[in-house]
């Protein structure tokens, strides 16, 4: 039997740093290949870009990078877009460790963070000079204020101001910002895409060649590179994530509903359901709600508020979410650092990541958290 009767369903996983060349001349030459030709392990591996080409489909783009995390995949995006003296808006319910890296190491370089009001981005001056980009995370990823990708991108093309999305709240399945006007989109691999709480990856896929030369030479001179193992389970993790989607999405809905029922509860986070404030715009732009929401508590947390946490059997307590496993957090201190709109801000908030399993148990855990 030879190798080539070997035929897996699955991409191999290439390992490697040194790439071999055949002849002499080609080694020398190897600067002009260009981005796309393999030249060093850091360059790409075929394992590492069979999930990106596959992500460049998802999301419609020109091309995708991937970075080890959600969080290198967004600070590698701001450094290539952005100089000494430009500005960044930034949502106010962005990420917590984006703010952080926009205090710290944008700041050192004298690129100046801003925040507008994720509730309302028609208030951002689109003209200012300084202006260079708009970063969109849609929905917060803990308030889920769902934010008008379309007319951000309208607005801000209109000033010449690029506009970057961060999507894994939605991933490519429920969304794609680049078809609505957003210039780069960022996904977290590590949540959904991925989908098994086992690895971290980020991908960032653009809607041009010239912002995808960019974003590359940002990587090439930062020297950021993936794991062959991580981007195997996520092409793994891939295969499935409609499936997990559309299960999550459906647990998600009947527990919120149940949530909401609650007396305990002031106000369930979730667009699909009637009232949500920016639930139009989450109707107009996304496919589905994934299993991500959250929960205000009527009452200011008490002695026995870290007792209900421990009463629960199927959720666990734990940050990150898109996993297999059910997690519930509660409202993260750094959260209180926003700036323009502190709504829900404060301990009563709780986050629910829902996983696959029996809707029953997970009823009864949030019954239990919840009386
Ligand atoms: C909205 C959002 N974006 C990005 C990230 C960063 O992803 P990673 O954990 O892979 O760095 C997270 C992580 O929680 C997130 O919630």
């Amino acid at each position: 039997m030879t190798e080539d009767t070997f035929r897996s369903l699955s991409v191999p996983t290439y390992r490697g740093s040194t790439i071999i060349y055949s002849d002499y001349e080609s080694f020398v030459n190897r600067s002009k290949l260009g981005r796309k030709a393999y030249t060093y392990g850091l360059n790409g591996t075929p394992t590492s870009r069979a999930l990106a080409s596959r992500l460049t489909t998802l999301e419609n783009g020109v091309d995708t990078f991937l970075a080890p995390s959600g969080l290198m995949a967004i600070t590698t995006t701001l450094l290539a877009v952005a100089a000494q003296g430009d500005v960044i808006l930034f949502p106010d319910s962005v990420y917590a460790p984006v703010r952080r890296f926009a205090a710290t190491t944008l700041h050192k370089l004298g690129i100046r963070a801003e925040y507008y009001d994720s509730l309302a981005p028609e208030t951002i001056d689109f003209g200012r000079p300084d202006l260079r980009l708009v970063w969109i995370e849609s929905p917060g990823s803990i308030t889920m204020e769902f934010q008008d990708i379309a007319m951000i991108a309208r607005q801000a093309h209109a000033h010449g101001v690029l506009v970057g999305c961060d999507n894994s709240w939605a991933s490519p399945l429920y969304c794609r910002p680049l078809d609505l006007g957003a210039d780069i989109v960022v996904e977290a691999v590590t949540k959904y895409l991925s989908g098994h709480s086992d690895l971290l990856l980020g991908s960032i896929s653009v809607a041009s060649e010239t912002l995808a030369e960019q974003i590359h030479d940002t990587i090439r001179s930062i020297g950021v590179g993936v794991s062959p193992d991580d981007c195997f389970l996520a092409l793994r993790g891939l295969d499935s994530a409609g499936v997990r989607l559309a299960h999550v999405e459906k647990t998600a809905v009947r527990l919120a509903e149940m949530i909401r029922g609650a007396g305990t509860v002031s106000a369930v986070l979730h667009p699909a359901l009637d009232g949500f404030p920016t639930q139009a715009l989450w109707k107009r732009q996304y496919a589905g709600s994934t299993g991500l929401f959250s929960f205000v508590m009527r009452d200011e947390p008490d002695d026995a508020h870290g007792a209900r946490f421990e009463r629960l059997a199927t959720l666990r307590i734990g940050a990150s979410w898109g996993g297999t496993h059910s997690l519930i957090a509660p409202s993260p201190v750094d959260h209180a650092v926003r700036t323009v709109n502190t709504a829900f801000i404060g301990k009563r908030l709780v986050r629910l990541s829902v996983g696959l399993e029996d809707v029953g148990e997970l009823e009864r855990d949030l019954n239990a958290f919840l009386g």
